[in-house]
Protein backbone atom coordinates (compact mmCIF):
# COMPACT_ATOMS: atom_id res chain seq x y z
CA UNK A 1 0.00 0.00 0.00
CA UNK A 2 1.48 3.13 -1.04
CA UNK A 3 -0.12 6.35 0.76
CA UNK A 4 1.21 9.72 1.55
CA UNK A 5 -0.10 12.72 1.99
CA UNK A 6 1.43 15.98 1.74
CA UNK A 7 0.34 18.93 3.79
CA UNK A 8 0.99 22.24 4.96
CA UNK A 9 2.86 22.38 8.48
CA UNK A 10 2.18 26.16 8.73
CA UNK A 11 -0.09 28.84 8.23
CA UNK A 12 -0.21 27.85 4.88
CA UNK A 13 1.72 28.97 1.53
CA UNK A 14 4.34 26.96 2.24
CA UNK A 15 4.71 25.44 -0.86
CA UNK A 16 2.71 22.49 -1.25
CA UNK A 17 2.11 22.90 -4.82
CA UNK A 18 5.09 22.66 -5.69
CA UNK A 19 5.65 19.41 -3.68
CA UNK A 20 2.78 17.98 -4.71
CA UNK A 21 3.32 18.18 -8.44
CA UNK A 22 6.86 17.03 -7.63
CA UNK A 23 5.80 13.99 -6.17
CA UNK A 24 2.86 13.49 -8.65
CA UNK A 25 4.77 12.03 -10.85
CA UNK A 26 5.36 9.33 -9.13
CA UNK A 27 1.55 8.81 -8.10
CA UNK A 28 -1.52 6.87 -9.86
CA UNK A 29 -4.02 9.71 -7.87
CA UNK A 30 -3.93 13.09 -6.75
CA UNK A 31 -6.71 13.96 -3.81
CA UNK A 32 -7.65 16.97 -2.57
CA UNK A 33 -9.18 16.40 1.08
CA UNK A 34 -10.40 19.61 2.22
CA UNK A 35 -10.41 23.04 1.83
CA UNK A 36 -11.50 25.05 -1.09
CA UNK A 37 -10.94 27.70 -3.55
CA UNK A 38 -9.50 29.73 -0.80
CA UNK A 39 -6.22 28.11 -1.22
CA UNK A 40 -3.71 29.50 -3.74
CA UNK A 41 -1.04 26.36 -5.08
CA UNK A 42 1.65 28.04 -7.30
CA UNK A 43 3.49 25.12 -9.65
CA UNK A 44 6.19 25.90 -12.18
CA UNK A 45 6.86 23.74 -15.26
CA UNK A 46 9.14 25.11 -17.25
CA UNK A 47 8.84 28.34 -18.09
CA UNK A 48 5.28 28.29 -17.32
CA UNK A 49 3.83 29.41 -13.64
CA UNK A 50 0.07 28.13 -12.74
CA UNK A 51 -2.06 29.28 -9.99
CA UNK A 52 -4.61 26.40 -8.85
CA UNK A 53 -7.01 26.88 -6.55
CA UNK A 54 -9.53 23.90 -6.43
CA UNK A 55 -7.89 21.29 -8.66
CA UNK A 56 -5.27 18.65 -7.10
CA UNK A 57 -1.54 19.95 -8.43
CA UNK A 58 -1.20 16.21 -9.71
CA UNK A 59 -3.16 17.99 -13.11
CA UNK A 60 -0.44 18.18 -15.26
CA UNK A 61 0.36 14.73 -15.19
CA UNK A 62 -2.61 13.46 -18.02
CA UNK A 63 -2.00 9.62 -17.11
CA UNK A 64 -3.08 10.57 -12.87
CA UNK A 65 -6.40 10.89 -11.99
CA UNK A 66 -7.40 13.88 -9.93
CA UNK A 67 -10.20 13.82 -6.80
CA UNK A 68 -11.77 16.36 -5.74
CA UNK A 69 -12.68 14.91 -2.30
CA UNK A 70 -15.67 14.96 -0.04
CA UNK A 71 -14.47 16.92 2.45
CA UNK A 72 -13.61 20.23 -0.04
CA UNK A 73 -16.18 22.39 -0.45
CA UNK A 74 -16.71 23.66 -3.89
CA UNK A 75 -17.41 26.59 -5.92
CA UNK A 76 -18.38 25.36 -9.22
CA UNK A 77 -17.79 29.17 -10.83
CA UNK A 78 -14.49 29.12 -9.69
CA UNK A 79 -13.92 25.30 -10.78
CA UNK A 80 -15.34 25.80 -14.02
CA UNK A 81 -13.22 28.82 -14.65
CA UNK A 82 -10.09 27.41 -13.30
CA UNK A 83 -10.60 24.33 -15.76
CA UNK A 84 -11.03 26.36 -18.61
CA UNK A 85 -7.89 28.17 -17.60
CA UNK A 86 -6.04 24.53 -17.23
CA UNK A 87 -7.38 24.01 -20.84
CA UNK A 88 -6.54 27.19 -22.02
CA UNK A 89 -3.48 26.88 -21.69
CA UNK A 90 -3.36 22.94 -23.27
CA UNK A 91 -3.80 21.82 -19.60
CA UNK A 92 -6.30 18.49 -20.14
CA UNK A 93 -8.80 18.23 -17.00
CA UNK A 94 -10.41 14.79 -18.88
CA UNK A 95 -9.18 13.09 -15.24
CA UNK A 96 -10.37 14.86 -12.45
CA UNK A 97 -13.69 13.91 -10.46
CA UNK A 98 -15.42 15.26 -7.94
CA UNK A 99 -17.08 13.39 -4.80
CA UNK A 100 -20.44 13.50 -4.54
CA UNK A 101 -20.39 14.16 -1.43
CA UNK A 102 -19.20 17.30 -1.85
CA UNK A 103 -20.93 20.35 -0.83
CA UNK A 104 -21.29 23.06 -3.02
CA UNK A 105 -20.67 26.90 -2.28
CA UNK A 106 -23.24 29.31 -3.41
CA UNK A 107 -23.36 33.19 -3.91
CA UNK A 108 -25.10 33.55 -0.29
CA UNK A 109 -22.29 31.94 1.27
CA UNK A 110 -19.31 34.71 -0.33
CA UNK A 111 -22.35 37.21 0.42
CA UNK A 112 -22.22 36.05 4.65
CA UNK A 113 -18.52 35.96 4.05
CA UNK A 114 -18.10 39.44 3.31
CA UNK A 115 -20.85 40.58 5.69
CA UNK A 116 -19.75 38.64 8.85
CA UNK A 117 -16.06 40.05 8.46
CA UNK A 118 -17.20 43.49 8.07
CA UNK A 119 -19.42 42.96 11.21
CA UNK A 120 -16.17 41.48 13.42
CA UNK A 121 -14.61 44.69 12.81
CA UNK A 122 -11.26 45.15 14.40
CA UNK A 123 -11.80 41.47 15.06
CA UNK A 124 -12.09 40.08 11.44
CA UNK A 125 -9.98 36.94 10.65
CA UNK A 126 -8.90 38.22 7.42
CA UNK A 127 -10.48 35.67 5.29
CA UNK A 128 -10.22 35.17 1.59
CA UNK A 129 -14.20 36.37 1.41
CA UNK A 130 -14.31 32.78 -0.73
CA UNK A 131 -17.37 31.88 1.47
CA UNK A 132 -15.35 28.66 2.97
CA UNK A 133 -16.61 29.47 6.63
CA UNK A 134 -19.94 30.22 5.44
CA UNK A 135 -20.34 26.79 3.57
CA UNK A 136 -18.72 24.55 6.16
CA UNK A 137 -21.05 25.95 8.66
CA UNK A 138 -24.21 25.03 6.40
CA UNK A 139 -22.54 21.49 6.25
CA UNK A 140 -22.39 21.02 9.91
CA UNK A 141 -25.65 22.88 10.49
CA UNK A 142 -27.10 20.09 7.94
CA UNK A 143 -28.44 22.34 5.83
CA UNK A 144 -25.53 22.80 2.84
CA UNK A 145 -26.28 21.17 -0.46
CA UNK A 146 -24.38 18.43 -2.13
CA UNK A 147 -22.76 17.32 -5.57
CA UNK A 148 -25.06 14.45 -5.54
CA UNK A 149 -27.89 16.39 -5.01
CA UNK A 150 -27.81 17.90 -8.31
CA UNK A 151 -28.64 14.52 -9.91
CA UNK A 152 -31.90 15.49 -8.57
CA UNK A 153 -33.53 18.56 -10.36
CA UNK A 154 -36.53 19.64 -8.63
CA UNK A 155 -34.76 18.72 -5.47
CA UNK A 156 -31.93 20.32 -5.58
CA UNK A 157 -34.18 23.60 -7.31
CA UNK A 158 -36.29 23.43 -4.39
CA UNK A 159 -33.65 23.27 -2.03
CA UNK A 160 -31.93 25.91 -3.33
CA UNK A 161 -34.27 28.47 -2.96
CA UNK A 162 -35.29 27.54 0.32
CA UNK A 163 -31.53 28.13 1.38
CA UNK A 164 -31.23 31.59 -0.80
CA UNK A 165 -34.87 32.71 1.24
CA UNK A 166 -33.39 31.89 4.62
CA UNK A 167 -30.05 33.94 3.86
CA UNK A 168 -31.73 36.64 2.16
CA UNK A 169 -33.58 37.28 5.45
CA UNK A 170 -30.10 37.09 7.12
CA UNK A 171 -29.03 39.59 4.93
CA UNK A 172 -31.84 41.53 4.41
CA UNK A 173 -33.32 41.73 8.72
CA UNK A 174 -29.29 41.03 10.08
CA UNK A 175 -27.09 43.29 7.58
CA UNK A 176 -29.75 45.74 5.65
CA UNK A 177 -28.63 44.88 2.23
CA UNK A 178 -30.22 43.77 -0.73
CA UNK A 179 -31.64 40.83 -0.93
CA UNK A 180 -29.68 37.91 -3.69
CA UNK A 181 -31.79 37.82 -7.09
CA UNK A 182 -33.34 34.06 -6.52
CA UNK A 183 -34.24 33.67 -9.74
CA UNK A 184 -30.92 34.32 -11.28
CA UNK A 185 -28.61 32.22 -9.13
CA UNK A 186 -30.89 28.79 -9.57
CA UNK A 187 -30.40 29.75 -13.53
CA UNK A 188 -26.77 30.16 -13.20
CA UNK A 189 -26.76 27.10 -10.56
CA UNK A 190 -28.91 24.97 -12.82
CA UNK A 191 -26.65 25.50 -15.56
CA UNK A 192 -23.34 25.04 -13.86
CA UNK A 193 -24.99 21.79 -12.75
CA UNK A 194 -25.53 20.47 -15.99
CA UNK A 195 -21.57 21.11 -16.92
CA UNK A 196 -20.40 20.01 -13.44
CA UNK A 197 -22.12 16.29 -13.76
CA UNK A 198 -19.70 14.24 -15.55
CA UNK A 199 -17.05 14.65 -13.20
CA UNK A 200 -19.28 13.31 -10.40
CA UNK A 201 -18.51 10.09 -8.80
CA UNK A 202 -18.53 8.11 -5.59
CA UNK A 203 -14.66 9.06 -5.03
CA UNK A 204 -14.64 7.48 -1.91
CA UNK A 205 -15.38 4.24 -3.85
CA UNK A 206 -12.83 5.23 -6.22
CA UNK A 207 -9.99 5.83 -3.66
CA UNK A 208 -10.17 2.48 -1.67
CA UNK A 209 -10.63 0.84 -5.07
CA UNK A 210 -7.32 2.42 -5.94
CA UNK A 211 -5.79 1.72 -2.37
CA UNK A 212 -6.83 -1.78 -2.09
CA UNK A 213 -4.91 -2.27 -5.98
CA UNK A 214 -1.74 -0.66 -4.36
CA UNK A 215 -2.03 2.37 -6.39
CA UNK A 216 0.23 4.92 -5.30
CA UNK A 217 -2.79 7.52 -3.59
CA UNK A 218 -0.70 11.16 -3.03
CA UNK A 219 -3.25 13.12 -0.94
CA UNK A 220 -2.71 17.12 -1.07
CA UNK A 221 -3.56 19.50 1.88
CA UNK A 222 -4.79 23.19 1.53
CA UNK A 223 -3.99 25.69 3.87
CA UNK A 224 -1.59 24.72 6.68
CA UNK A 225 -1.59 22.88 10.58
CA UNK A 226 -2.14 26.22 12.02
CA UNK A 227 -4.81 26.64 10.22
CA UNK A 228 -7.11 23.86 11.48
CA UNK A 229 -10.24 24.54 13.03
CA UNK A 230 -9.04 22.51 16.04
CA UNK A 231 -5.14 22.79 16.41
CA UNK A 232 -4.89 26.05 14.69
CA UNK A 233 -4.54 29.54 15.96
CA UNK A 234 -8.30 29.63 16.86
CA UNK A 235 -10.26 31.69 16.17
CA UNK A 236 -7.87 32.93 13.30
CA UNK A 237 -7.79 30.18 11.31
CA UNK A 238 -10.15 28.33 8.26
CA UNK A 239 -13.11 25.94 8.97
CA UNK A 240 -11.76 22.55 8.01
CA UNK A 241 -8.88 19.96 8.51
CA UNK A 242 -5.58 20.18 6.63
CA UNK A 243 -4.04 18.12 9.10
CA UNK A 244 -3.35 14.44 8.15
CA UNK A 245 -5.84 13.36 10.54
CA UNK A 246 -8.28 15.22 8.26
CA UNK A 247 -7.40 12.98 5.04
CA UNK A 248 -9.98 10.30 6.14
CA UNK A 249 -12.46 12.63 7.24
CA UNK A 250 -12.21 13.83 3.71
CA UNK A 251 -11.32 10.93 1.25
CA UNK A 252 -13.49 8.12 3.21
CA UNK A 253 -10.26 6.43 3.13
CA UNK A 254 -9.48 3.88 6.42
CA UNK A 255 -6.61 6.07 8.99
CA UNK A 256 -5.05 3.02 9.40
CA UNK A 257 -4.80 2.98 5.03
CA UNK A 258 -2.97 6.46 5.65
CA UNK A 259 1.13 5.53 5.08
CA UNK A 260 3.04 8.67 5.11
CA UNK A 261 2.83 11.95 6.18
CA UNK A 262 4.76 14.63 4.68
CA UNK A 263 5.14 18.01 6.03
CA UNK A 264 5.97 21.02 3.89
CA UNK A 265 7.84 23.43 5.91
CA UNK A 266 9.01 26.86 4.34
CA UNK A 267 12.53 27.87 6.09
CA UNK A 268 10.71 30.53 7.67
CA UNK A 269 7.38 31.46 8.65
CA UNK A 270 4.71 33.43 6.28
CA UNK A 271 1.12 33.94 7.23
CA UNK A 272 -1.92 35.63 5.86
CA UNK A 273 -4.63 37.54 7.89
CA UNK A 274 -5.04 38.19 11.73
CA UNK A 275 -4.03 36.64 14.67
CA UNK A 276 -1.07 36.05 16.85
CA UNK A 277 2.55 35.30 15.41
CA UNK A 278 5.41 35.24 17.75
CA UNK A 279 7.71 35.50 15.24
CA UNK A 280 7.03 38.05 12.99
CA UNK A 281 9.62 40.69 11.94
CA UNK A 282 8.36 44.10 11.79
CA UNK A 283 11.53 45.10 10.82
CA UNK A 284 13.70 45.72 7.63
CA UNK A 285 14.91 41.79 7.35
CA UNK A 286 11.16 41.09 7.61
CA UNK A 287 10.20 43.55 4.36
CA UNK A 288 13.72 42.24 2.58
CA UNK A 289 12.56 38.26 2.69
CA UNK A 290 8.90 39.65 1.67
CA UNK A 291 10.65 40.64 -1.57
CA UNK A 292 13.05 38.27 -1.91
CA UNK A 293 10.24 35.49 -1.36
CA UNK A 294 7.77 37.33 -3.46
CA UNK A 295 5.88 36.57 -0.62
CA UNK A 296 2.06 37.69 -1.86
CA UNK A 297 -0.94 36.10 -1.62
CA UNK A 298 -1.72 33.45 -4.57
CA UNK A 299 -5.51 34.08 -4.10
CA UNK A 300 -6.04 37.31 -2.66
CA UNK A 301 -2.59 39.21 -3.74
CA UNK A 302 -2.42 40.48 0.21
CA UNK A 303 1.63 40.80 1.13
CA UNK A 304 2.03 37.99 3.65
CA UNK A 305 3.60 38.46 7.49
CA UNK A 306 7.23 37.34 7.74
CA UNK A 307 9.79 35.83 10.32
CA UNK A 308 11.80 33.62 11.55
CA UNK A 309 11.28 29.59 11.84
CA UNK A 310 9.46 28.89 14.63
CA UNK A 311 10.11 25.39 16.08
CA UNK A 312 8.15 25.26 18.84
CA UNK A 313 5.21 25.54 16.06
CA UNK A 314 6.69 22.81 14.28
CA UNK A 315 7.49 20.55 17.11
CA UNK A 316 3.74 20.42 17.84
CA UNK A 317 2.83 20.63 13.91
CA UNK A 318 4.89 16.90 13.59
CA UNK A 319 2.90 15.93 16.59
CA UNK A 320 -0.37 16.52 15.71
CA UNK A 321 0.34 15.28 11.90
CA UNK A 322 2.82 12.66 12.60
CA UNK A 323 5.17 13.69 9.89
CA UNK A 324 6.91 10.76 8.48
CA UNK A 325 9.14 13.32 7.00
CA UNK A 326 9.65 17.28 6.02
CA UNK A 327 9.76 18.82 2.63
CA UNK A 328 12.16 21.76 3.11
CA UNK A 329 11.24 24.71 1.00
CA UNK A 330 12.55 28.30 -0.05
CA UNK A 331 16.03 27.91 1.34
CA UNK A 332 17.34 29.94 -1.48
CA UNK A 333 14.88 33.13 -0.41
CA UNK A 334 17.16 33.22 2.84
CA UNK A 335 20.72 33.18 0.90
CA UNK A 336 22.39 36.18 1.67
CA UNK A 337 21.30 36.95 4.59
CA UNK A 338 24.13 37.36 6.96
CA UNK A 339 22.71 35.70 10.29
CA UNK A 340 19.41 33.47 10.49
CA UNK A 341 17.33 32.91 13.59
CA UNK A 342 15.42 30.11 14.67
CA UNK A 343 12.89 30.16 17.35
CA UNK A 344 13.85 27.22 19.78
CA UNK A 345 11.48 28.23 22.35
CA UNK A 346 9.00 30.62 24.09
CA UNK A 347 9.74 32.71 26.93
CA UNK A 348 6.00 33.09 28.91
CA UNK A 349 5.76 35.15 31.93
CA UNK A 350 9.54 34.56 33.17
CA UNK A 351 9.06 30.63 32.31
CA UNK A 352 10.51 28.81 29.12
CA UNK A 353 8.12 26.67 27.42
CA UNK A 354 7.87 24.80 24.12
CA UNK A 355 4.59 23.51 24.34
CA UNK A 356 2.30 25.67 21.61
CA UNK A 357 -0.28 26.85 23.77
CA UNK A 358 -4.41 27.53 23.26
CA UNK A 359 -4.96 30.48 24.18
CA UNK A 360 -4.05 33.51 21.84
CA UNK A 361 -3.85 35.54 24.71
CA UNK A 362 -0.69 33.38 25.72
CA UNK A 363 0.63 33.01 22.31
CA UNK A 364 0.31 36.99 22.03
CA UNK A 365 2.57 37.04 25.36
CA UNK A 366 4.74 34.30 24.11
CA UNK A 367 8.46 35.85 23.35
CA UNK A 368 10.32 33.85 20.60
CA UNK A 369 14.21 32.53 21.93
CA UNK A 370 16.31 32.33 19.29
CA UNK A 371 19.46 30.29 18.10
CA UNK A 372 21.50 32.79 15.80
CA UNK A 373 23.04 30.55 12.85
CA UNK A 374 25.32 31.91 9.94
CA UNK A 375 24.36 32.21 6.88
CA UNK A 376 25.19 31.72 3.02
CA UNK A 377 25.35 33.22 -0.22
CA UNK A 378 22.84 32.62 -2.88
CA UNK A 379 25.56 31.87 -5.55
CA UNK A 380 26.64 29.24 -3.54
CA UNK A 381 23.58 27.29 -3.94
CA UNK A 382 22.37 28.03 -7.33
CA UNK A 383 22.41 25.40 -9.66
CA UNK A 384 23.09 22.84 -6.72
CA UNK A 385 21.04 19.68 -7.27
CA UNK A 386 22.72 17.34 -4.41
CA UNK A 387 22.53 17.73 -0.70
CA UNK A 388 26.50 17.44 -0.66
CA UNK A 389 26.65 20.51 -2.89
CA UNK A 390 24.72 22.63 -1.01
CA UNK A 391 27.04 25.29 1.35
CA UNK A 392 28.09 24.15 4.99
CA UNK A 393 26.17 26.66 6.82
CA UNK A 394 22.98 25.66 4.24
CA UNK A 395 23.35 21.90 5.58
CA UNK A 396 24.13 23.37 9.27
CA UNK A 397 20.84 25.23 9.15
CA UNK A 398 18.70 21.96 7.51
CA UNK A 399 20.47 19.52 10.08
CA UNK A 400 19.71 22.18 13.39
CA UNK A 401 16.14 21.74 12.04
CA UNK A 402 16.05 18.00 11.67
CA UNK A 403 17.60 17.67 14.98
CA UNK A 404 15.03 20.38 17.16
CA UNK A 405 12.40 18.37 15.19
CA UNK A 406 13.54 14.98 15.72
CA UNK A 407 12.48 14.57 11.62
CA UNK A 408 13.96 13.98 8.49
CA UNK A 409 14.21 16.28 6.43
CA UNK A 410 13.90 14.41 2.46
CA UNK A 411 13.68 16.88 0.14
CA UNK A 412 15.02 20.37 0.08
CA UNK A 413 13.68 22.86 -2.21
CA UNK A 414 15.56 26.05 -3.66
CA UNK A 415 13.40 27.45 -6.31
CA UNK A 416 9.64 27.18 -7.69
CA UNK A 417 10.93 24.57 -10.49
CA UNK A 418 10.60 21.01 -10.67
CA UNK A 419 14.75 21.14 -11.65
CA UNK A 420 15.13 23.41 -8.42
CA UNK A 421 14.64 20.13 -6.01
CA UNK A 422 16.98 18.20 -3.64
CA UNK A 423 16.27 14.81 -2.68
CA UNK A 424 17.90 13.20 0.38
CA UNK A 425 15.50 10.23 0.61
CA UNK A 426 12.85 8.91 -1.37
CA UNK A 427 9.57 9.67 -0.31
CA UNK A 428 7.13 7.83 -2.90
P1 LIG B 1 1.12 26.59 -1.36
O1 LIG B 1 -0.13 27.31 -1.09
O2 LIG B 1 1.64 25.88 -0.15
O3 LIG B 1 1.07 25.71 -2.57
O4 LIG B 1 2.22 27.72 -1.68
P2 LIG B 1 2.01 28.99 -2.65
O5 LIG B 1 2.03 28.52 -4.05
O6 LIG B 1 0.87 29.81 -2.20
O7 LIG B 1 3.31 29.82 -2.28
C1 LIG B 1 4.58 29.32 -2.45
C2 LIG B 1 5.33 30.19 -3.47
O8 LIG B 1 6.70 29.86 -3.42
C3 LIG B 1 4.93 29.92 -4.90
O9 LIG B 1 5.06 31.09 -5.63
C4 LIG B 1 5.93 28.87 -5.38
O10 LIG B 1 6.14 28.89 -6.78
C5 LIG B 1 7.15 29.32 -4.66
N1 LIG B 1 8.10 28.28 -4.26
C6 LIG B 1 7.90 26.99 -3.90
N2 LIG B 1 9.06 26.40 -3.52
C7 LIG B 1 10.00 27.35 -3.65
C8 LIG B 1 11.41 27.39 -3.37
O11 LIG B 1 12.02 26.43 -2.91
N3 LIG B 1 12.05 28.56 -3.64
C9 LIG B 1 11.41 29.67 -4.11
N4 LIG B 1 12.12 30.75 -4.33
N5 LIG B 1 10.11 29.66 -4.38
C10 LIG B 1 9.42 28.53 -4.12
P1 LIG C 1 -2.91 27.57 0.79
O1 LIG C 1 -3.53 26.26 0.48
C1 LIG C 1 -2.58 30.85 3.63
C2 LIG C 1 -6.24 31.98 5.77
C3 LIG C 1 -6.87 33.31 5.43
C4 LIG C 1 -7.45 33.68 6.78
C5 LIG C 1 -7.92 32.33 7.31
C6 LIG C 1 -9.39 32.03 7.08
O2 LIG C 1 -2.60 28.39 -0.41
O3 LIG C 1 -1.76 27.43 1.71
P2 LIG C 1 -10.84 31.35 4.95
O4 LIG C 1 -11.08 32.08 3.68
O5 LIG C 1 -10.25 30.00 4.81
O6 LIG C 1 -12.04 31.34 5.86
O7 LIG C 1 -9.74 32.26 5.73
O8 LIG C 1 -7.14 31.35 6.65
N1 LIG C 1 -6.02 31.09 4.61
C7 LIG C 1 -4.83 30.84 4.07
N2 LIG C 1 -3.61 31.32 4.36
N3 LIG C 1 -2.72 29.91 2.68
C8 LIG C 1 -3.94 29.39 2.38
O9 LIG C 1 -4.10 28.38 1.52
C9 LIG C 1 -5.07 29.88 3.06
N4 LIG C 1 -6.39 29.61 3.01
C10 LIG C 1 -6.95 30.34 3.97
O10 LIG C 1 -5.92 34.25 5.01
O11 LIG C 1 -6.45 34.14 7.63
MG1 LIG D 1 -0.93 29.24 -1.24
Amino acid sequence: MSTLVVLGAQWGDEGKGKITDYLSKKADVVVRYQGGDNAGHTVEIGDKKYKLHLIPSGIFYEDKTSVIGNGVVVNPKSLLKEIKYLNDLGIKTDNLKISDRAHIIFPYHLKLDELEEKKRGKQKIGTTVKGIGPCYKDKVERSGIRMCDIFFKEYFEDKLRSNIKAKNEIIEKLYNEEPLNEDEIVKEYLEYAEVIKPYIINTTAFINKSVKQGKKVLFEGAQGTLLDIDYGTYPFLTSSHPISGGVAIGSGISPFDLKKAIGVVKAYTTRVGKGPFPTELFDETGDWIRERGFEYGTTTGRARRCGWLDIVMLKYSCAINGFSGIALTKLDTLADLKELKICTKYKLNDKYIEDFPASLNLLAQCEPVYETLQGWKLEEIEGVRTYDELPENAKKYIEKIEELTETKIQLVSIGPKRSETIIREEIL
